[in-house]
């Protein structure tokens, strides 16, 4: 891994990240962003090579991370699988699901490893809930509430924010969206910025995810019912606990048991970049590839259609 040669295009607030942890992993060669001073601040902090094209770039590496706005992911995307160059795409994949089928079929073309970086997948609670063995949930519930930033303000929040809660709960349950019902508000962009999904799936799941990029407060949870326990999830304090229906007892709840779980504090965007530079050497599946990208970009299209018919009313 570490002879792998690797860049990044797209150095603004999260590329910037992606940059650093290649740094570490890598044999780092440089970065392309459009905005020069930019690109040139970001290579004097990694002393790296701020290329002047993104071809230039492309002719220099194995693989890169993709960390531009959503609208450029397949343009860029394209041109670096042309090149012959492994992908790591930022969330949401693209804008539409014939975008995303074009960039898979030439990463099967062309052996090359397509990741999309669905991160919440490496976050520990949802390993460990995935190890569990406690099978589909029946009933999930998400909040994603953040504060307004300027940013990724190309795609509405059911794809900045809403997208990561409804990859983990086609990641959970196994399972697709058959019915859907939304609502949502453009507060202060011209597209949704709040939007609440009310989802059942085809094997009977039901999930009711929430998400805001316009609070004070943020919080980041999710709440995963099966028949005997439920887990609840804090993504902002990385905790876990686990409420077992049987033996041991809740104050004021009798027969419920609460296994709190320790998370290991852990770096999820190395592990999510690490375990795309792993994929590439080992051929073993990435941990979120162009498949599981594209379908959940169409649940999260479903939703759009949904909060779109509601916003017109
Ligand atoms: N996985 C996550 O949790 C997560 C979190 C935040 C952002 N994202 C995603 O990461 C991407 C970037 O988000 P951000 O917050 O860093 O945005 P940003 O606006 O801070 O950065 C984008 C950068 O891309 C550059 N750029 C724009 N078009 C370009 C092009 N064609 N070629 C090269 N550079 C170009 C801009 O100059 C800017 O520096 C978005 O797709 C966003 O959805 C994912």
């Amino acid at each position: 891994m570490k002879n792998m040669r690797t860049g990044v295009i797209g150095v603004g607030h999260l590329g910037r990240f992606h940059a650093q942890k290649y740094a570490a992993l890598s044999q780092f060669v440089g970065i392309f962003d459009q905005n020069a001073e930019r690109a040139a601040e970001v290579a004097a902090e990694l002393d790296c090579q701020a290329f002047s094209s993104v071809g230039a770039l492309l002719a220099e590496v194995d693989a890169v991370s993709i960390v531009t706005p959503t609208s450029t992911h397949f343009a860029v995307a394209e041109a670096a699988m042309q090149a012959g160059v492994h992908c790591l795409v930022e969330k949401p994949f693209t804008l539409d699901t014939e975008e995303a089928d074009t960039l898979i079929g030439m990463a099967q073309e062309r052996h090359l490893v397509l990741a999309v970086g669905h991160i919440k997948r490496v976050h520990p609670a949802i390993q460990h809930l995935r190890q569990a063995g406690y099978g589909a949930p029946r009933y999930l519930e998400a909040e994603r509430l953040a504060p307004f930033k300027p940013r990724s303000l190309d795609i509405d929040v059911i794809m900045d924010l809403m997208i990561h809660d409804l990859d983990l709960t086609l990641l959970l349950t196994g399972a697709e969206p058959v019915d859907v019902r939304a609502v949502g508000v453009a507060a202060v962009t011209d597209k949704a910025d709040m939007a609440n999904a009310w989802m059942t799936l085809n094997n009977g799941t039901v999930a009711n995810l929430a998400a805001s990029r316009v609070v004070r407060e943020p919080a980041r949870r999710m709440r995963i019912f099966w028949q005997d326990r439920y887990a609840s999830v804090d993504f902002l304090n990385n905790t876990l606990h686990i409420y077992h229906r049987g033996a041991g007892s809740v104050p004021g709840i009798p027969g419920v048991r609460d296994e709190a779980v320790e998370l290991p504090k852990r770096d999820a965007l190395a592990a999510e970049i690490e375990d795309f530079l792993n994929a590439i050497v080992t051929h073993r599946p990435v941990f979120c590839d162009g498949i599981a990208g594209r379908r959940v970009l169409a649940a999260a299209l479903q939703v759009r259609v949904a909060v779109e018919a509601f916003l017109q009313h």
